[in-house]
């Protein structure tokens, strides 16, 4: 913190205000008393200048296109950790030791299976529900079938509620889709790890065998990795916001869930990979590059800029790497796709439009190809974005339970409507 201060001058009085530091990044003005102090709010839509809490999990450099989790630089984490350790990571503050980690594991390995009620509360869906409507309602639903992990004023109950989160959603998103291609469900397996137990709940039939390829299981562990966390974004502010009024974790999650759902969010990586098949093949790029920059045209590059990235998100020059690297295995290298996507990065990168508005590939301009490549279905990405962020969203909920200056959020306005008149009745209307 520091003892610098910020002034303001209002209607000839002067206001002091102080200036806090955190550990990396720009300071804050502490304005907490300036209602009380001048009557007067502050106004920022879309929160673009607003710190809305302390927080030591995630840091994001929009400059310089870094993003630490718990201090540890993405890039490292993609290539020597794994899902689950990030996971401990991100809950705990630290880098688990071999015998913490194996204590979490066996945790949520024990977590996996959902009670069997459940199935018939995803038999209450339309075939042809999209999985992100069944996530929120399954998820939402787990207040109904896990009360004695709903009272988040006893810590046990904390833990045991993240970790059942964690562990089911998997099952959860893998259902989901089971249920939208009318398979029957398959259940986890304790001797897979998280992500090939995905890969089996979701692709696995019961007439056969099911080996996962660990080049996917690797591949679908660090897209996990890439999406967990992501300091204050609009879904990890819904799920703070929501567990600011003590709503239990599960409604908050799937508050989280419902908020990511937006294409200007996680639902993004979904309608991505639709504008790369609209766009088709490399001649048509100039087309929607010009319709991207067009303002009279609602039409935007999907997986294309980012509020705090005004550089490279570090999280898609991981993603292009292992899109080459699932590829290439699956011996699909020149994937038409793939080809677009990286012409029309290219081509936009050296756009003046562009490098004007800092407009980079973020998290969602890869991974469709990727998901894509697996054998995912489009409708299946930002069911896989919320699996992977369910961690983040946890790990912030806790954060913000934990801290004892937490209060209800309660944002103001400035108000335009009509100023106090008297009821007409209808008949002099
Ligand atoms: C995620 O917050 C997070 O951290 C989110 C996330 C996470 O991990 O949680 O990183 C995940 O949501 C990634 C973003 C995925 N969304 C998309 O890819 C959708 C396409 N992108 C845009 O909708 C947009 O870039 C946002 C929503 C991502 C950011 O919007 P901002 O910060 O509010 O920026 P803006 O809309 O004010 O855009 C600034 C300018 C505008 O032009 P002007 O009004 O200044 O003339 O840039 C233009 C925009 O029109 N612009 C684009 C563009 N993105 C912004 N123009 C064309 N194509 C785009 N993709």
């Amino acid at each position: 913190m520091t003892d610098r201060i910020a002034k303001l001058e209002l209607n000839g009085e002067s206001y002091e205000f102080p200036v806090l530091s955190g550990t990396v990044g720009p300071d804050v003005i502490d304005i907490r008393t300036l209602y009380a102090k001048t009557g007067h709010f502050t106004f920022d839509p879309g929160y673009t200048s607003t710190g809305s809490t302390e927080s030591g999990i995630t840091y994001i450099d929009g400059g310089q296109g870094t993003l630490l989790y718990r201090g540890y630089p993405i890039e490292q984490l993609a290539e020597k950790s794994s899902f689950l350790e990030v996971s401990y990571l991100l809950l705990n503050g630290e880098l688990p030791s071999k015998a913490e980690f194996a204590e979490f594991e066996e945790k949520i390995t024990r977590h996996t299976m959902l009670h069997e009620q459940m199935v018939k509360f995803f038999e209450g869906f339309r075939r042809d529900a999209h999985p992100m409507a069944i996530i929120c309602g399954a998820v939402g639903a787990m207040s109904a079938f896990y009360h004695d992990s709903t009272d988040i004023t006893d810590p046990k109950q904390r833990v045991i509620a993240s970790h059942r989160l964690i562990a089911k959603m998997p099952t959860i998103a893998a259902w989901a889709y089971k249920y939208s291609v009318g398979q029957p469900f398959i259940y986890p397996r304790n001797d897979l790890g998280f992500a090939a137990n995905f890969l089996r709940m979701c692709f696995a039939v019961p007439a056969e065998e099911y080996v996962v390829s660990p080049t996917m299981a690797r591949a679908m562990d660090r897209i996990f990795t890439l999406h967990a966390d992501h300091e204050q974004n609009a879904s990890t502010s819904t799920v703070r916001l929501a567990g600011s009024s003590h709503a239990n974790p599960f409604a908050c999650i799937a508050a989280g869930v419902a908020s990511l759902w937006g294409p200007a969010h996680g639902g993004a990586n979904e309608a991505c990979l639709n504008m790369l098949r609209e766009i088709g093949s490399v001649d048509r790029i100039p087309e929607f590059i010009e319709r991207a920059k067009d303002k009279n045209d609602p039409f935007r590059l999907m997986g294309f800029g980012h509020r705090v990235y005004k550089n490279f998100d570090p999280r898609a020059k991981v993603m292009q790497q292992t899109a080459h690297e699932v590829l290439s295995e699956l011996g699909v290298e020149n994937n038409p796709t793939l080809q677009v996507a990286q012409e029309l990065e290219r081509i936009a990168l050296e756009d003046d439009y562009f490098i004007e508005k800092k407009l980079y590939p973020n998290v969602d301009f890869y991974s469709g190809i990727i998901l894509d490549a697996i054998g995912f279905p489009t409708s299946m990405f930002t069911a896989i974005f919320a699996l992977a962020r369910t961690v983040g969203w946890i790990s912030q909920w806790k954060e913000m339970i934990d801290d004892p200056k937490q209060k209800i959020g309660r944002p103001r306005q400035l108000y335009t409507g009509a100023t106090a008149r008297d009821y007409i009745d209808i008949s002099e209307r």
